[in-house]
Parts: C-alpha cells; sequence; structure tokens
C-alpha cells in the first residue's frame, strides 16, 4: 500500500477554509510532511496569511487565496487560476464548514442561509468548478468533502449543521458513482467522517436572537466540554491523507467513535425506530 508521501508528494492541493483548525491542519501536513503545493483558499484573509507564513517559515510552499466558497464565480476563477498557473491539481479538499446552535424553530434565517451557503453550495461549488478540470487531466486526483461524525447521526440544537453533514455525505457519495459513470478512473472521491478535532468552529457558530437562548448556549458550552478531549488538527490531517492514498471512500479519524455512529444509524433505520430520544434540558437543570 502507497504512503501518503508516494501518492501526494510533489502535487499540488487546493483547501478550502485552510486558515483555521482541520483545514490549516491539512494544509501543514500537506505541504511540511507531503511537501505538496498548497493553495489554501479561506474568506478570512488575516489568518490566512498567519498560516500561510507559518507553513513557508517552516520552508513549504502555501498560497493564500482570499475566496468566499458561498460564490461560485470566485470558486470557478480559483479553479481556473491554480490549474493555469500549476497545472494538474493532486488533491481537492472542501473543508470550509461553519455551525449553528439553538432550537431550529429559532435559528435566526440569515443563519440558516449562510450555513446552507457554506456547507452544502459551497461544496457544489468546489465540485462544479474543480471536476471539469480534474476530468481533463491525465494525472491522478482526489476529491475530499468534509462531512462529519454528524453525518450518521441525529443531535438536536445543531440541525442545520447535521442536516448539511448529511448533505455532503450524500453528495459526496453520489458524486463517487458519477465519476465511475463517466469513465474517470483517476478521480477518487472520498467523504471525510471527522470526530471532534480541535479548531474554533464552536466559538465561531451562529446563536439565535430569539426564543430559547440558552439552549442554544448550553448546547455550545456541550461542545466545548467535547472539544477538550478532540484530536490535534495536524494528527488529524496525516489520519486523513493516510486514508485517501489507502483508497478509502469512508475516511474517519476517530474510527471507534464512527463506526459505533455508523451502526447505529443503520440499526435504527433496519429497525425503523425513531431516533433516540435525549433527556431534556428542562429535566437536566433540575438539582440532584
Ligand atoms: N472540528 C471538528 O470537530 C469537526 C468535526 C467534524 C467535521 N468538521 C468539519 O471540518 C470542517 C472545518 O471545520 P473546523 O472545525 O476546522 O472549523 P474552523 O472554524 O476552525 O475553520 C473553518 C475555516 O473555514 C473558513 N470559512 C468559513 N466560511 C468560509 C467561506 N464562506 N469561504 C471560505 N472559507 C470559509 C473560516 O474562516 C475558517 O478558517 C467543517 O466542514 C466542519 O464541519 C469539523
Amino acid at each position: 500500500m502507497a504512503g501518503s508521501v508516494e501518492v501526494f508528494g510533489g502535487g499540488t492541493a487546493v483547501i478550502t477554509g485552510a486558515a483555521a483548525g482541520v483545514g490549516a491542519g491539512l494544509a501543514r501536513h500537506a505541504a511540511l510532511a507531503l511537501g505538496m503545493n498548497v493553495v489554501l483558499a479561506d474568506i478570512d484573509e488575516a489568518a490566512l496569511r498567519r498560516t500561510c507564513a507559518e507553513i513557508t517559515d517552516e520552508g513549504g510552499r502555501a498560497t493564500p487565496v482570499v475566496v468566499d466558497v458561498r460564490d461560485a464565480a470566485a470558486v470557478q476563477s480559483l479553479a481556473d487560476s491554480v490549474v493555469k498557473e500549476s497545472g494538474p491539481l493532486r488533491l481537492l479538499v472542501n473543508n470550509a464548514g461553519v455551525l449553528q446552535f439553538g432550537y431550529l424553530w429559532d435559528i435566526p434565517v440569515d443563519g440558516w442561509e449562510r450555513l446552507v451557503s457554506i456547507n452544502i453550495s459551497g461544496v457544489f461549488h468546489g465540485v462544479r468548478a474543480f471536476l471539469p478540470h480534474l476530468l481533463r487531466q491525465s494525472e491522478p486526483a482526489w476529491v475530499l468533502n468534509l462531512a462529519s461524525i454528524g453525518a450518521v447521526t441525529a443531535r438536536p440544537l445543531q440541525t442545520p449543521y447535521i442536516m448539511s453533514k448529511h448533505a455532503v455525505l450524500s453528495m459526496t457519495e453520489c458524486l463517487h458513482q458519477e465519476v465511475a459513470l463517466a469513465g474517470a478512473r483517476h478521480i477518487h472521491v472520498g467523504a471525510v467522517l471527522p470526530g471532534a478535532v480541535t479548531s474554533r468552529i464552536f466559538d465561531e457558530a451562529g446563536g439565535v436572537d430569539r426564543g430559547d437562548l440558552s439552549a442554544a448556549e448550553m448546547e455550545r458550552e456541550a461542545m466545548f466540554r467535547v472539544r477538550e478531549h478532540a484530536m490535534g488538527p495536524e494528527e488529524a490531517a496525516a489520519t486523513i491523507l493516510q486514508q485517501a492514498a489507502d483508497g478509502e471512500f469512508y475516511i474517519v479519524t476517530q474510527p471507534d467513535a464512527v463506526h459505533a455512529a455508523m451502526r447505529d444509524r443503520a440499526q435504527q433505520l433496519t429497525a425503523r425506530r425513531p431516533p433516540a430520544p435525549v433527556r431534556s434540558r428542562f429535566t437536566a437543570q433540575q438539582p440532584e
């Protein structure tokens, strides 16, 4: 089985949402451990420049490009310019993503639209912009889309996010079939389902401005506690890119947790069991 250096080393990578968290871990690992030429695309210019500078200071090749993945034309121009300047692409990671807490009926409309346009349309824009280039090249290429352990679970108070990750997983499963149908054997499609990875996603997540504000903030606090046991972004990145090199479609950073969630989901569906009840937060707030 080829190592990730043999598969990816020397190639060009484009990673969206690469200024922070999982994306920055992937960019660092791709540039510094695998020797890739990495294009970091992100909406946050200051963080993007910081992450790029860290990589180049350590001897890696990294180029920052300010892109909003919600903007299909901007993602298209990113794809066209990278291919023009660097030639065939080895790796595209559609990673940019955001989170939103709160009861679904309290979610601000602009919070909903932001999440859907980044987490779902952003991935589509990446596929739509890059796949035609990849279909024209003969060199092998990998397209990885960031789903989540949330793609095979249901969790209240994060409904837009969970829904978006189910959408990314099914988009990626269908894309895998479409690439095969089109006869593009050199294009490898993978769905990444991380468990908790240290990042700022919970700090940056939207909350609610009406209804039950405390439910949304209690869920944010719960996720901060989950993050205390999270995997580091560079360990996650090394695991993701090794599994991609191994030819995995379902790429998981914490196999025990993700496989258990997959089994629970499969059993729930085949038993036609409704989603597991959660303790009411009102019950949870009662003194012991
Ligand atoms: N951290 C985790 O525990 C975890 C677990 C499962 C899945 N994921 C997924 O990993 C991906 C990265 O999340 P993270 O935890 O590293 O979050 P993060 O908030 O640390 O980083 C996200 C990056 O995306 C960028 N971004 C946000 N909106 C953008 C836009 N419109 N265009 C371009 N870039 C944009 C941000 O500026 C930031 O740099 C997401 O898709 C997330 O759902 C994360």
